[in-house]
């Protein structure tokens, strides 16, 4: 159909996340390293009269296409800021599970923002899209580049960083949806931020893991305590034949695992598959394009 135009919206793994103190805006300072990866929810959007949203895939059900749906919020708050006189008709195919820690709602959002740009023919700077994209959520700005970045702030301030190696990844949900916000309001610990300078690029992927090895995700404790079977999901991945690091993204309850090749993934999905059918399961590899 004319005027129609795909937009990608990878899902993004925190490769490790560590943090701070809570500020006066009740956000937490954060320090994270995030990675993009081949695998995510699809868009398209097709120039219209209103502003409107059809969900479907496999986790439409989970999401409904409500009003507050931030990729709704993401078209209208550029419309507003661009004085743009045409709508869009927005559709969205869910293929990452909900509330898992992949930074999926705000990827959508992201992929809407970028692909607005080009729809509605925006001439605007990548600092007016950052801070469209940092109003809507902490995760936002750094799906807009969609490349390997540092992030720092409450997550509104991205440093793209030279693309990861190449790794097969292994994605894991066990179908538990986790509010981020009541993770956070389970975290006991605070750290001291802003010790760590990653070598970059790094030379291969065994100095990126040796690098995540002394880091670690902040939030798998609290995540933990809200659903015990991410530590079930932890302790099957790390066993996995060829694992290289297993840790949990973002505040949950998705857990990757991280292998030097595509295959080894894809051998290691096949067996935790047989042994958990009821937990979604996707073999992929770090994204080697950056959006913007
Ligand atoms: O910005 P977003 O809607 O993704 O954040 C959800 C919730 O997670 C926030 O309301 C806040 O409670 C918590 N959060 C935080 N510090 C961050 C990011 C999120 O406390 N840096």
């Amino acid at each position: 159909m004319s005027g129609e135009l795909v937009v990608a919206a990878p899902a993004k793994i925190n490769l490790f996340l560590h943090i701070g103190e809570k500020r006066g805006d009740g956000y937490h300072d954060l320090e994270s390293l995030v990675a993009f990866v081949a695998c995510g929810d699809e868009i398209r959007l097709e120039a219209d009269d209103g502003i409107s949203l059809s969900v479907d895939g496999p986790f439409a059900a989970q999401l409904g296409s409500g009003d507050d749906n931030v990729v709704l919020r993401a078209a209208q708050r550029l419309a507003e800021r661009s004085d743009a006189q045409s709508g869009v008709r927005i559709m969205l195919r869910k293929i990452l599970p909900v509330a898992a820690g992949l930074g999926g709602g705000s990827a959508d959002a992201a992929a809407v923002l970028r692909g607005l740009v080009h729809l509605w023919n925006i001439e605007t700077s990548r600092e007016a899209l950052l801070e469209i994209a940092a109003s809507l959520g902490a995760d936002v700005p750094v799906c807009i580049g969609c490349g390997t970045a540092w992030m720092e702030g409450r997550g509104e301030r991205v440093r793209p960083l030279p693309q990861v190696p190449k790794a097969g990844v292994l994605l894991v949900n066990p179908g538990v949806p986790i509010s981020t916000a009541q993770v956070f309001a389970n975290l006991e610990t605070r750290r001291e931020l802003g010790m760590l300078s990653p070598q970059t690029p790094f030379e291969d992927l065994y100095a990126l893991v040796g690098f995540l090895r002394e880091t670690t995700n902040d939030l798998e404790i609290p995540a933990r305590r809200i659903a015990p079977v991410i530590g079930e999901v932890l302790r099957e991945i790390a066993v996995l034949p060829d694992i290289l690091l297993a840790r949990m993204s973002g505040s949950g309850a998705t857990c990757f695992g991280l292998f030097a090749t595509d295959e080894s993934a894809r051998t290691a999905g096949l067996l935790l598959r047989a042994r958990h059918s009821e937990w979604w399961i996707a073999e992929t590899v770090f994204a080697d394009v950056r959006c913007t």
